[in-house]
């Protein structure tokens, strides 16, 4: 196991502890074991066929392809989602935007909130499983990825959402929502970061949008006041360095109260503001 994360690092650059979890998740997720006995029996004997399966898994990985494209699952906010080269992998900074949302949600009552890009449900699915009687719409422009979605759906035993396939708020017409949230695509199409790691295997539909990354935000700022009721808070994640930019868009289409929040690593992850008209 030792020599097998030392190759996964030397391949990929992860880091040792990194490499040294990867290759747990991959023996845990062919001996269908928790991580606890894993790290109790550290030697476990595999069989030949179990050998074979992980020798062909962990070749997938120096390949570059993603661990959870791999187990075809990842975690976020506690809960499993299934995921898929058609869906983004959820990442833990997107965690922020959650928390975000439940702070403005009401633990009971009626409350509408609105997903735009939900890929695989990670952020509509998290909102519905912790506030189960509010209302939540969830949209994507992949087929695919919705498909996904209402899966994970299934699987979480979440009851309260409702999938729209649509291109950002086309197939909403005459809805309002008390809040809107969206991690939508925010790379810049050169970026480097486009050809590097996971994102290589990533829908560039999921990552990508235009030349400063800022089309896709653009665009949902513009048109969110039609579907927001009055006082409700549009909140967006954006990248690293947009966040000065997120928040003078907001501005100029007269949100208030706009302010940004940073992640676990200090980096202003996610901006937003009310509509007041
Ligand atoms: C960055 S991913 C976010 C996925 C998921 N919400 C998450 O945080 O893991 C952006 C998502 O927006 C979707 N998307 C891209 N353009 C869209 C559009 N015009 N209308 C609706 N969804 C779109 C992509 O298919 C993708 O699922």
């Amino acid at each position: 196991m030792q020599a097998d994360a030392v190759r996964l690092n030397t391949a990929l650059d992860l880091g040792a502890a990194t490499a040294r979890i990867e290759v747990q998740c991959l023996l845990q997720h062919i001996l269908e074991v928790p991580r606890s006995y894993l790290l109790a029996h550290p030697e476990q004997a595999l069989t030949t066929a179990r050998q074979a399966l992980y020798d062909a898994l962990l070749q997938r990985r120096l390949q570059g392809e993603p661990v959870a494209y791999i187990l075809g699952e990842r975690e976020f906010f506690g809960l499993k989602f299934k995921v898929s080269p058609d869906t983004l992998i959820p990442r833990p900074e997107t965690e922020l935007l959650v928390e975000l949302a439940l702070q403005r949600i009401p633990v009971d009552g009626q409350f509408r909130v609105l997903d735009l890009g939900t890929g695989s449900g990670a952020i509509a699915l998290s909102i519905a499983h912790a506030r189960p009687d509010a209302e939540i719409t969830a949209v994507d422009a992949s087929a695919a990825a919705l498909e996904m979605a209402r899966e994970n759906a299934r699987q979480l035993g979440v009851a309260n959402t409702r999938f729209v396939h649509s291109d950002w708020f086309s197939g909403l017409t005459g809805q309002r929502y008390d809040l809107i949230v969206s991690n939508p695509p925010y790379v810049a199409a050169g970026d480097v970061h486009l050809s590097q790691g996971d994102a290589r295997f990533e829908p560039m539909s999921a990552l990508a949008a235009g030349a400063d990354g800022l089309d896709d935000i653009r665009r949902i700022v513009a048109q969110a006041g039609d579907f927001l009721e009055r006082d409700a808070w549009l909140l967006l994640e954006h990248g690293y360095d947009q966040a000065d930019k997120v928040r003078s868009i907001l501005q100029q289409h007269g949100f208030a109260g706009v302010m940004s929040v940073i992640d676990m690593a200090g980096i202003e992850r996610v901006s937003g503001g009310k509509l007041q008209n």
